[in-house]
Protein backbone atom coordinates (compact mmCIF):
# COMPACT_ATOMS: atom_id res chain seq x y z
CA UNK A 1 0.00 0.00 0.00
CA UNK A 2 1.09 3.79 -1.26
CA UNK A 3 2.32 4.86 2.16
CA UNK A 4 1.12 8.05 1.79
CA UNK A 5 -2.51 6.16 1.79
CA UNK A 6 -1.30 3.94 4.95
CA UNK A 7 -0.75 7.67 7.24
CA UNK A 8 -4.18 8.93 6.31
CA UNK A 9 -5.93 5.55 7.34
CA UNK A 10 -3.61 5.69 10.40
CA UNK A 11 -4.75 9.17 11.40
CA UNK A 12 -8.40 8.75 11.05
CA UNK A 13 -8.78 5.24 12.55
CA UNK A 14 -7.29 6.94 15.92
CA UNK A 15 -9.52 10.71 15.34
CA UNK A 16 -10.74 12.00 18.15
CA UNK A 17 -14.60 12.26 16.98
CA UNK A 18 -15.81 8.73 15.62
CA UNK A 19 -19.32 7.36 15.18
CA UNK A 20 -19.24 5.65 18.80
CA UNK A 21 -18.38 8.75 20.81
CA UNK A 22 -21.47 10.07 18.72
CA UNK A 23 -23.53 8.04 19.55
CA UNK A 24 -22.14 7.97 23.32
CA UNK A 25 -23.28 11.28 23.66
CA UNK A 26 -26.19 11.03 21.96
CA UNK A 27 -27.62 8.42 24.26
CA UNK A 28 -26.56 10.38 27.50
CA UNK A 29 -28.17 13.58 26.46
CA UNK A 30 -31.42 11.87 25.07
CA UNK A 31 -31.56 8.55 27.38
CA UNK A 32 -31.48 6.07 24.19
CA UNK A 33 -30.74 5.79 20.72
CA UNK A 34 -34.16 4.66 19.06
CA UNK A 35 -35.90 6.75 16.24
CA UNK A 36 -32.64 9.05 15.69
CA UNK A 37 -33.34 12.26 12.72
CA UNK A 38 -30.13 12.82 10.68
CA UNK A 39 -31.20 16.68 12.11
CA UNK A 40 -29.62 15.11 15.65
CA UNK A 41 -26.39 14.10 13.37
CA UNK A 42 -25.56 17.37 12.16
CA UNK A 43 -24.67 18.92 15.16
CA UNK A 44 -21.84 16.20 15.72
CA UNK A 45 -20.71 14.36 12.02
CA UNK A 46 -19.94 17.35 9.98
CA UNK A 47 -15.71 16.73 9.76
CA UNK A 48 -15.20 20.41 7.80
CA UNK A 49 -15.38 24.17 8.49
CA UNK A 50 -18.11 25.81 8.36
CA UNK A 51 -20.61 23.13 9.25
CA UNK A 52 -24.18 22.85 7.13
CA UNK A 53 -23.63 26.07 5.43
CA UNK A 54 -20.28 24.94 3.66
CA UNK A 55 -22.64 22.05 2.71
CA UNK A 56 -25.54 24.58 1.48
CA UNK A 57 -22.70 26.35 -0.59
CA UNK A 58 -21.69 23.13 -2.43
CA UNK A 59 -25.03 21.89 -3.26
CA UNK A 60 -25.77 25.68 -4.91
CA UNK A 61 -22.67 25.45 -6.88
CA UNK A 62 -23.36 22.25 -7.86
CA UNK A 63 -26.86 22.52 -8.56
CA UNK A 64 -27.86 19.64 -6.68
CA UNK A 65 -31.46 19.03 -6.34
CA UNK A 66 -33.90 16.33 -5.53
CA UNK A 67 -32.60 12.71 -7.60
CA UNK A 68 -29.44 14.47 -8.39
CA UNK A 69 -26.57 11.93 -8.20
CA UNK A 70 -24.10 12.57 -6.37
CA UNK A 71 -20.50 11.36 -5.44
CA UNK A 72 -18.92 12.57 -2.61
CA UNK A 73 -14.90 11.76 -2.63
CA UNK A 74 -13.44 11.03 0.94
CA UNK A 75 -16.78 11.13 2.92
CA UNK A 76 -16.05 10.91 6.38
CA UNK A 77 -18.85 9.59 8.66
CA UNK A 78 -20.96 10.60 5.93
CA UNK A 79 -22.49 13.58 7.13
CA UNK A 80 -22.18 15.90 4.14
CA UNK A 81 -23.75 12.63 2.36
CA UNK A 82 -26.97 12.47 4.74
CA UNK A 83 -27.23 15.81 4.53
CA UNK A 84 -27.64 16.37 1.43
CA UNK A 85 -29.73 13.41 0.85
CA UNK A 86 -32.15 14.55 3.82
CA UNK A 87 -32.29 17.99 2.44
CA UNK A 88 -32.02 18.23 -1.57
CA UNK A 89 -33.60 14.73 -1.89
CA UNK A 90 -30.13 13.39 -3.36
CA UNK A 91 -29.11 10.24 -4.19
CA UNK A 92 -25.56 9.98 -2.55
CA UNK A 93 -22.47 7.07 -2.74
CA UNK A 94 -19.74 8.72 -0.37
CA UNK A 95 -15.92 7.36 -1.26
CA UNK A 96 -14.05 6.74 2.09
CA UNK A 97 -10.60 4.99 2.53
CA UNK A 98 -10.80 4.38 6.33
CA UNK A 99 -12.26 1.31 7.01
CA UNK A 100 -13.41 2.50 10.30
CA UNK A 101 -14.72 5.67 9.03
CA UNK A 102 -16.91 3.89 6.29
CA UNK A 103 -18.65 1.01 9.27
CA UNK A 104 -18.88 3.87 11.35
CA UNK A 105 -20.30 6.18 8.50
CA UNK A 106 -23.02 2.99 7.41
CA UNK A 107 -23.96 2.68 10.71
CA UNK A 108 -24.90 6.23 11.49
CA UNK A 109 -27.07 6.08 8.33
CA UNK A 110 -28.97 3.81 9.03
CA UNK A 111 -29.53 4.74 12.16
CA UNK A 112 -31.19 7.48 11.22
CA UNK A 113 -33.22 5.36 8.47
CA UNK A 114 -31.72 6.78 5.47
CA UNK A 115 -29.51 3.71 3.67
CA UNK A 116 -31.69 4.05 0.48
CA UNK A 117 -29.99 7.40 -0.59
CA UNK A 118 -26.97 7.41 1.15
CA UNK A 119 -24.02 4.61 0.42
CA UNK A 120 -20.65 4.58 1.86
CA UNK A 121 -18.27 2.16 -0.18
CA UNK A 122 -14.97 1.41 0.55
CA UNK A 123 -12.54 3.14 -1.93
CA UNK A 124 -9.20 5.52 -2.30
CA UNK A 125 -10.52 8.58 -4.74
CA UNK A 126 -7.30 7.83 -6.94
CA UNK A 127 -9.14 4.70 -8.19
CA UNK A 128 -12.88 5.08 -7.55
CA UNK A 129 -14.85 2.14 -7.59
CA UNK A 130 -17.85 3.66 -9.84
CA UNK A 131 -18.70 3.44 -13.79
CA UNK A 132 -17.63 5.97 -16.19
CA UNK A 133 -20.33 9.08 -16.49
CA UNK A 134 -22.35 7.81 -13.56
CA UNK A 135 -22.87 10.59 -11.41
CA UNK A 136 -24.10 14.19 -12.25
CA UNK A 137 -21.93 15.92 -9.12
CA UNK A 138 -18.47 15.21 -7.01
CA UNK A 139 -18.55 17.04 -4.00
CA UNK A 140 -15.73 16.58 -1.29
CA UNK A 141 -14.80 18.69 1.83
CA UNK A 142 -11.52 19.33 3.23
CA UNK A 143 -9.82 15.72 2.32
CA UNK A 144 -7.94 16.17 -0.71
CA UNK A 145 -5.48 17.35 1.34
CA UNK A 146 -4.32 13.74 2.50
CA UNK A 147 -4.72 12.24 -1.11
CA UNK A 148 -1.00 12.66 -2.78
CA UNK A 149 -1.98 12.69 -5.92
CA UNK A 150 -4.86 15.47 -6.59
CA UNK A 151 -4.50 14.90 -10.43
CA UNK A 152 -5.49 11.42 -10.27
CA UNK A 153 -8.28 12.48 -8.28
CA UNK A 154 -9.65 15.03 -10.19
CA UNK A 155 -9.14 12.62 -13.26
CA UNK A 156 -11.02 9.94 -11.38
CA UNK A 157 -13.79 12.69 -10.87
CA UNK A 158 -14.15 13.50 -14.78
CA UNK A 159 -14.58 10.20 -15.74
CA UNK A 160 -17.35 9.27 -13.70
CA UNK A 161 -19.53 12.40 -14.21
CA UNK A 162 -21.91 12.59 -16.96
CA UNK A 163 -21.17 15.29 -19.51
CA UNK A 164 -22.11 18.95 -17.99
CA UNK A 165 -21.88 17.43 -14.59
CA UNK A 166 -19.91 19.79 -11.77
CA UNK A 167 -17.37 19.39 -9.22
CA UNK A 168 -17.43 21.15 -6.55
CA UNK A 169 -15.22 20.88 -3.57
CA UNK A 170 -12.97 22.45 -0.86
CA UNK A 171 -9.74 21.84 0.65
CA UNK A 172 -6.55 23.48 2.24
CA UNK A 173 -4.36 25.78 0.24
CA UNK A 174 -1.05 27.19 0.93
CA UNK A 175 -0.72 30.56 0.06
CA UNK A 176 3.44 30.61 0.64
CA UNK A 177 5.59 27.59 0.91
CA UNK A 178 5.70 25.98 3.74
CA UNK A 179 8.99 25.54 5.63
CA UNK A 180 10.47 22.36 5.60
CA UNK A 181 9.81 21.33 9.53
CA UNK A 182 6.16 22.88 9.23
CA UNK A 183 5.43 20.40 6.01
CA UNK A 184 7.23 17.83 8.61
CA UNK A 185 4.97 18.78 11.28
CA UNK A 186 1.68 18.66 9.12
CA UNK A 187 2.48 15.86 7.66
CA UNK A 188 3.40 13.62 10.90
CA UNK A 189 0.37 15.42 12.86
CA UNK A 190 -2.05 15.44 10.11
CA UNK A 191 -1.29 13.03 7.10
CA UNK A 192 -1.07 16.28 5.21
CA UNK A 193 0.42 15.56 1.49
CA UNK A 194 0.93 18.22 -0.95
CA UNK A 195 -0.93 21.53 -0.93
CA UNK A 196 -0.92 24.21 -4.04
CA UNK A 197 -1.52 27.98 -4.05
CA UNK A 198 -5.45 28.38 -5.20
CA UNK A 199 -4.36 29.60 -8.85
CA UNK A 200 -2.09 26.42 -9.18
CA UNK A 201 -5.42 24.54 -8.07
CA UNK A 202 -7.43 25.99 -10.31
CA UNK A 203 -4.56 25.22 -13.06
CA UNK A 204 -5.14 21.47 -12.08
CA UNK A 205 -8.78 21.16 -12.20
CA UNK A 206 -8.75 22.87 -15.52
CA UNK A 207 -5.75 20.68 -16.96
CA UNK A 208 -7.89 17.57 -15.17
CA UNK A 209 -10.27 18.21 -17.99
CA UNK A 210 -12.89 20.90 -16.45
CA UNK A 211 -14.09 24.49 -17.41
CA UNK A 212 -13.10 26.46 -14.16
CA UNK A 213 -16.81 27.96 -13.17
CA UNK A 214 -15.56 29.94 -9.72
CA UNK A 215 -12.85 30.06 -7.32
CA UNK A 216 -13.35 31.31 -4.12
CA UNK A 217 -10.35 31.91 -1.41
CA UNK A 218 -12.09 30.96 2.37
CA UNK A 219 -9.44 32.00 4.36
CA UNK A 220 -10.89 34.73 6.24
CA UNK A 221 -13.96 32.64 6.98
CA UNK A 222 -11.94 29.76 8.35
CA UNK A 223 -9.96 32.02 10.59
CA UNK A 224 -12.94 32.44 12.88
CA UNK A 225 -13.92 28.84 12.45
CA UNK A 226 -10.67 27.71 13.10
CA UNK A 227 -10.04 29.53 16.82
CA UNK A 228 -13.75 27.74 17.97
CA UNK A 229 -11.97 24.41 16.71
CA UNK A 230 -9.18 24.62 18.50
CA UNK A 231 -10.87 25.27 21.61
CA UNK A 232 -13.04 22.06 21.00
CA UNK A 233 -9.57 20.04 20.82
CA UNK A 234 -8.36 22.06 23.78
CA UNK A 235 -11.03 20.78 25.68
CA UNK A 236 -11.18 16.90 23.69
CA UNK A 237 -7.38 17.35 24.79
CA UNK A 238 -7.96 17.48 28.32
CA UNK A 239 -10.62 14.77 28.08
CA UNK A 240 -8.47 12.04 26.47
CA UNK A 241 -5.77 13.12 29.46
CA UNK A 242 -8.06 11.97 31.92
CA UNK A 243 -9.15 8.91 30.27
CA UNK A 244 -5.09 7.94 29.26
CA UNK A 245 -4.03 10.00 25.81
CA UNK A 246 -4.07 7.88 22.82
CA UNK A 247 -1.18 7.30 20.70
CA UNK A 248 -0.91 10.11 17.75
CA UNK A 249 -2.91 12.24 19.78
CA UNK A 250 -0.26 14.59 21.08
CA UNK A 251 1.00 15.29 17.25
CA UNK A 252 -2.42 15.65 16.21
CA UNK A 253 -2.42 18.58 18.58
CA UNK A 254 0.58 20.07 18.03
CA UNK A 255 0.21 20.58 14.23
CA UNK A 256 -3.18 21.39 14.93
CA UNK A 257 -2.07 24.51 16.89
CA UNK A 258 0.40 25.26 14.49
CA UNK A 259 -2.12 25.14 11.54
CA UNK A 260 -4.35 27.66 13.07
CA UNK A 261 -1.71 30.22 13.45
CA UNK A 262 -0.50 29.47 10.13
CA UNK A 263 -4.30 30.34 8.82
CA UNK A 264 -4.48 33.41 10.86
CA UNK A 265 -0.81 34.49 9.46
CA UNK A 266 -1.98 34.10 5.81
CA UNK A 267 0.32 31.48 4.83
CA UNK A 268 -2.50 28.50 4.69
CA UNK A 269 -6.02 28.97 3.88
CA UNK A 270 -9.09 26.92 2.06
CA UNK A 271 -10.43 27.23 -0.86
CA UNK A 272 -13.31 26.09 -2.78
CA UNK A 273 -13.14 25.27 -6.36
CA UNK A 274 -16.14 24.30 -9.07
CA UNK A 275 -15.40 23.27 -12.32
CA UNK A 276 -17.83 21.27 -15.19
CA UNK A 277 -17.54 18.69 -17.32
CA UNK A 278 -17.54 20.16 -20.62
CA UNK A 279 -17.59 17.23 -23.04
C1 LIG B 1 -11.43 15.78 7.22
S1 LIG B 1 -12.23 14.26 6.83
C2 LIG B 1 -13.57 14.92 5.91
C3 LIG B 1 -14.79 14.05 5.93
C4 LIG B 1 -16.01 14.59 5.20
N1 LIG B 1 -15.66 15.12 3.89
C5 LIG B 1 -16.72 15.66 5.99
O1 LIG B 1 -16.70 16.82 5.57
O2 LIG B 1 -17.31 15.35 7.05
C6 LIG B 1 -11.20 13.53 5.57
C7 LIG B 1 -11.59 12.11 5.17
O3 LIG B 1 -10.89 11.76 3.97
C8 LIG B 1 -10.63 10.37 3.99
N2 LIG B 1 -9.57 10.10 2.99
C9 LIG B 1 -8.27 10.44 3.03
N3 LIG B 1 -7.62 10.02 1.93
C10 LIG B 1 -8.54 9.40 1.13
C11 LIG B 1 -8.49 8.76 -0.14
N4 LIG B 1 -7.34 8.67 -0.83
N5 LIG B 1 -9.63 8.22 -0.65
C12 LIG B 1 -10.81 8.29 0.05
N6 LIG B 1 -10.91 8.88 1.28
C13 LIG B 1 -9.80 9.45 1.82
C14 LIG B 1 -10.21 10.13 5.43
O4 LIG B 1 -10.26 8.76 5.78
C15 LIG B 1 -11.22 11.02 6.18
O5 LIG B 1 -12.35 10.29 6.55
Amino acid sequence: MNPDIRSAIDFYERHPISCEIILARLEASRGHLDGLEPEELFPHDQDHYGGLAANDALAEHAHIGEGTRVADFCAGLGGPARYLAHRYGADVTGIELTPARVKGAQELTRRVGLQDRVRIVEGNVMQVPLADASVDVVVSQEALLHVPDKRRALAQARRILKRGGRIAFTDWVAHRPLSAADRELMWQGMAVTELYTLPAYAELVRDAGFAVASVEDLTREWGAILTQRLAMYRKLREETRAAGTPAGHDAFYESYVRFVDLVKAGHLGGGRLVGVKAE
